[in-house]
């Protein structure tokens, strides 16, 4: 017979159970369209706050944005005094989370601040000349804060997604706060997943836009969370994962495993371009034609004329090299390529090989701008962009092959040392 769902819903101001003396004391923010500039939600979020009560002290563990402290004040007194908050534990310190800290320490002044290493700049800032007043405890994974008869475990999780990311885990519930991860922008007062609507988009769409580009590093911290014991994942936005927990986190680790298994070993080159007058397509094939002279490259050819670029999006994140091919129009390259780049912001890039080719009519500033851009997303870019003046000759042709030849070689790790001329410089 299936069980019957506890419909929690938190009333005006109330905190709710999750476990004996575990209160969620967070906020509510259904009005939220927009977070953070780029991240949309159709139903708004929630700033997830918790209170842990032992026989020897409550801790604290995040807050909420500013604009909410007001809510977040009125659940947490319901279930702690000020005066028996012995721990705050800041698993992250965006401002989402951390909107109400500074007044909750004028009021709990004597709260010891556990916070991972990497977080401690953030926090003076964000505390600026009262942060000598308080007692600041740095954690690292496997440290511990007493609360009597029960106790909070700190697991190091940097680049989930800000540096001094963490998730405190609640030995004697297996309730673990996450903080970010496995969270996700859906406010429903329902709170819990097994009683709230359908989530599944906002959690995929969450991982995609504020994990995805942290993959390597959300790996690691599924590497230090598989092993727990696991009875209720706590995360600071959207529902609180009570039902099936284990579920979530196998999901997790299939969202950070290569999506696209390759069925070669080569190594794989990227060739994306856009032509107004087939000069640029012209290229693009000779430079396609180059680099797959050697057999170690698998070369993919892509006229980026179809318009979307969303497509191409797992194909680029699991790629070795990228390419692109633009004419220079009102001195600058064409819009889908910027797109395209655009869309790397959701993707780890770091360490890609990169470059960049085109054909121009009179200035040609396009190739150079994309250099720059892949500069900026972390790419190396080990040979200078080929520029051709209108359509190419046979030896331009050539050149453009060279070209090809040169990125595989890079790629292989079989390119000749480059002479740097410094007149180039
Ligand atoms: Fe929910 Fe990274 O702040």
């Amino acid at each position: 017979m299936p069980s019957a769902i506890t419909l929690a819903r938190p009333g005006p101001g109330s905190p709710v159970e999750l476990a004996p003396g575990v209160h969620w004391t967070g906020a509510l923010d259904p009005g939220l369209r927009v977070f953070d500039v780029i991240l949309r939600t159709a139903n708004g979020t929630t700033y997830n706050a918790y209170t842990v009560r032992g026989s020897a002290g409550v801790a604290v563990i995040d807050t909420v944005k500013a604009e909410f402290a007001g809510a977040f004040f009125e659940r947490l007194e319901q279930v702690a005094r000020y005066e028996e908050i012995t721990a705050l534990v800041l698993n992250h310190l965006e401002p989402d989370h951390t909107g109400a800290v500074a007044e909750l320490l004028r009021r709990a002044p004597q709260a010891r601040i556990h916070v991972a290493p990497r977080g401690l700049d953030m926090l003076r800032a964000l505390l600026k000349d009262e942060f000598a007043d308080y007692e600041v405890v740095r954690v690292r994974t496997g440290d511990t804060v007493s609360l009597g008869d029960r106790s909070l475990r700190f697991l190091t999780t940097p680049y989930v997604h800000w540096p001094e990311t963490q998730c405190t885990y609640l030995e004697e519930e297996g309730l673990l706060f996450t903080c970010d991860l496995m969270g996700c922008h859906f406010c429903d007062e329902r709170l819990f997943n097994d009683a709230v609507g359908d989530f599944r988009f906002s959690f995929e769409y969450y991982f995609d836009h504020i994990m995805r580009p942290f993959r390597r590093h959300v790996s690691d911290a599924l590497d230090l969370i598989e092993p727990l014991e696991i009875a209720m994942i706590a995360p600071a936005h959207g529902p609180v994962l009570r039902s099936h927990p284990r579920e979530y986190i196998t999901h997790y680790r299939r969202l950070v495993t290569k999506r696209l298994a390759s069925e070669v070993a080569q190594k794989t080159l990227l060739i994306f371009y856009v032509s107004a007058y087939g000069a640029t397509s012209q290229m693009a094939a000779a430079v396609a034609e180059g680099a797959a002279e050697n057999a170690d490259v698998r070369v993919s050819l892509f006229d980026l004329a179809v318009g979307e670029v969303a497509p191409f999006v797992d194909l680029v994140e699991e790629a070795d090299g990228i390419v692109l091919g633009t004419p220079t129009i009102n001195g600058d390259a064409v819009k889908t390529v910027w797109d395209l780049l655009a869309s790397f912001v959701d993707i780890e890039t770091k360490g890609k090989l990169g470059g960049a080719f085109g054909s121009y009519g009179w200035t040609g500033e396009a190739v150079a701008m994309v250099e720059s851009r892949l500069q900026g997303l972390k790419m190396r870019v080990p040979v200078k962009g080929l520029r051709i003046k209108l359509h190419p000759t046979e030896p331009e042709l050539e050149d453009c092959r060279g070209f090809g030849r040169q990125l595989s070689a890079h790629l292989t790790g079989t390119a000749e040392p480059r002479e740097i001329d410094f007149a180039s410089l």
